[in-house]
């Protein structure tokens, strides 16, 4: 139907004939003549529309915005002084001679170029947020990720295989999606929370390298970077150790930067040890763009009287540390509040700090509500441990390790963007020796910190049921971080059957229960497993960090809101009873 895209009439089509289709993105009346802006995937041009062809006037005067229309005119130099040098068409413009109304369209919920539409009206009529230049040229930098991404692995001896699923239950730490099965009453499939075990099925199929770009399911909290469908780059690989995998799969994202964005990549990637992270950032993925550190100050403040910070510091599962924030002296009593409230949402329960006025002064020098309980000799020594000078102020949180690392690694995370300390550009990281275990107060039990399949460091069976304390055995995992975005994860796998089995028994499922939710995986690896392990990368999130997008629902083309329901098409949705009776399923009424 057309000779040519909107955005690419340029000055080499001048005089020739031009068939165009598109939108009407904007039409002018100027003083008996018309212009109306086509628009289409690759762009804009300006089409001109006189009153000497009365028809084909007659019906632009019948074009509104978002109008399905297609033109027929000859391209020209735009008159001097009408360019438009922002426009890749802006030197030329289209003398429409024939138009054709190809559809009506009502007037749109939203212009597309207004900037503040709520994103509930946007969702709901997204066929044409999509059609915003900027949602699709973030739906086109997708598309080519995925491409350079593809042909890395192709190019790497990787096999596509697909994966099923209506499928069982993979623990990645979500909730389960069901689906209910009508052949077997009373039986569910799961949805994948990602292809784990399959991908190690195939590694003992002899498939050697693993790719798939695939949707897993996890109904958890969402956020800003999580979602309830989800994509990911799911690979794996066999007879490879973590170096072997870490070398190549930050290889693939070096290349990515560099096609995608022109970026170069620090060759190779930094590493750092999870303690490291956790001990110096508050958080397992830490942005290295913050030139902000936690200190622990826990001896310094152990024998005071002040009981907030005596208290944890005492504990072995307490922590008190210490964020200076150089310049942090200018903050006012009500960004102090501000702070303290964000951190509450963490679970700390204060937020103490010493303003640094004039450090030569000693405590006179000093602006706190907690330097009289702590006493001069601590106050102190925390300046000097912090090296904080005049004009710094240091925050201070004290608690179990868990919320004080949690509540500071955030506040971090806001002071770097609030005081603009973060530094441009791109900081990767490997995060390694992720222990195997972390316990749940609240459940009195073991986690796996990665998956139950996760190998250990430790493999000797002895050392293994004789240590005296589980969260320090480390485990062959480790994750991709990029600007303190976790972006991806893996590990090498279990592939002895008798260790697997001990460490499922370690998170407290016993052999009847593996037998029954792994059985097909602790058979398996009695008939020749190889070595095996790999990673999965977020692909939203990758696509979510190198677009710039604030959300990862702007790189989705159909994404889920918040309460993971799609205003586009109502899901999910109420369904009628004979469609229940033939599973079986019977509503037990809103409770
Ligand atoms: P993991 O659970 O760490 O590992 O997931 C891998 C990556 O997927 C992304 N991700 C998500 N992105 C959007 N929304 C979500 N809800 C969401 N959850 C996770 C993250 C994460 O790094 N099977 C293992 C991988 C392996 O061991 O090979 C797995 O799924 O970027
Ligand atoms: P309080 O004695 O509770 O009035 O607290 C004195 C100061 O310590 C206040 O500035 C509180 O914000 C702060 N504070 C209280 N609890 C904590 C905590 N767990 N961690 C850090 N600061 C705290």
């Amino acid at each position: 139907m057309r000779t040519h895209y909107c955005g690419q009439v340029t000055e080499a089509q001048l005089d020739s004939t031009v068939e165009l289709c598109g939108w009407a993105h904007r039409r002018r009346d100027h003083g008996g003549v018309i212009f109306i802006d086509l628009r289409d995937r690759e762009g804009l041009v300006q089409v001109v529309f006189d009153p000497d062809r009365e028809e084909t006037f007659a019906t632009a005067e019948r074009v509104r915005n978002e109008y399905v229309l297609r033109v027929t005119g000859t391209v020209r130099r735009r008159p001097e002084g009408t360019e438009n040098p922002n426009m890749t068409t802006g030197q030329v413009e289209v003398l429409g001679h024939e138009l054709e109304i190809v559809n009506a369209a009502r007037t749109p919920p939203f212009q597309l170029d207004d900037e503040d539409v709520g994103e509930d009206v946007r969702l709901r009529y997204r066929y044409v947020d999509l059609r915003r230049p900027r949602m699709l040229e973030r739906i086109r930098a997708r598309a080519r990720v995925t491409r350079i991404l593809r042909r890395f692995l192709d190019d790497n001896g990787f096999l596509d295989i697909e994966t099923p699923m209506l499928t069982r239950a993979t623990p990645e730490g979500a909730r389960d999606y069901l689906v209910p099965s009508r052949i077997h009453r009373g039986a569910f499939y799961a949805l994948p929370q990602s292809p784990q075990l399959f991908k190690q099925l195939l590694m003992m199929s002899g498939m050697d390298r693993y790719y798939q770009i695939t949707r897993c399911f996890r109904d958890e909290d969402l956020r800003a970077d999580r979602q309830p469908e989800f994509t990911q780059l799911d690979i794996e690989t066999s007879f490879m150790d973590e170096e072997g995998i870490m070398v190549l799969s930050e290889a693939m994202i070096r290349e990515l930067f560099r096609e995608e964005l022109g970026v170069q990549l620090p060759d190779p990637f930094p590493r750092m040890t999870y303690a490291d992270a956790v001990r110096r950032f508050g958080v397992d993925r830490p942005d290295l763009r913050i030139p902000l550190e936690l200190v622990e100050v826990a001896d310094l403040v152990a024998d005071t009287e002040f009981k907030v910070f005596s208290g944890p510091a005492r504990d072995p599962r307490g922590r008190v540390a210490a964020l200076r924030l150089p310049g942090g002296g200018e903050l006012t009593r009500k960004e102090i509040d501000d702070y303290t409230a964000f951190v509450g949402r963490y679970g700390a329960k204060g937020l103490a700090y010493i303003k640094v006025v004039d450090p030569e002064r000693g405590v006179e020098g000093l602006q706190s509500p907690i330097v009289k309980f702590l006493g001069e000799a601590a106050a102190r020594a925390i300046l000097e441990r912090t090296g904080a000078e005049a004009g710094d102020l240091i925050f201070f949180g004290a608690d179990r390790a868990g919320i004080v690392n949690e509540a500071l690694g955030a506040l971090r995370v806001r002071l770097g963007h609030d005081r603009g300390l973060r530094a441009e550009g791109w900081q990767p990281l490997w995060v390694v020796d992720f222990p195997m275990f972390e316990y749940d107060e609240t459940d009195q039990r073991l986690y796996a910190l990665h998956h139950p399949f996760t190998a250990p460091r430790e493999t000797a069976p002895e050392a293994l049921e004789q240590a005296t304390d589980p969260e320090t055995i480390l485990s062959r995992a480790y994750d991709m971080v990029i600007n303190g975005s976790e972006i991806g994860g893996g590990s090498v796998r279990i592939h002895q059957p008798d260790l697997q089995l001990r460490i499922l028994a370690m998170l407290g499922i016993g052999e009847a229960e593996a037998r029954e939710k792994f059985g097909f995986l602790l058979e398996a690896l009695n008939y020749g497993a190889p070595p095996h392990g790999g990673l999965a990368f977020g692909l939203d999130r990758l696509v979510m960090l190198m677009t710039g997008a604030g959300s990862i629902r702007d790189v989705m083309a159909f994404p889920k809101t918040q309460t993971a329901s799609c205003l586009l098409t109502e899901a999910p949705a109420q369904v009628d009873d004979a469609q229940l009776r033939e599973l079986g399923l019977r509503l037990r009424g809103a409770s």
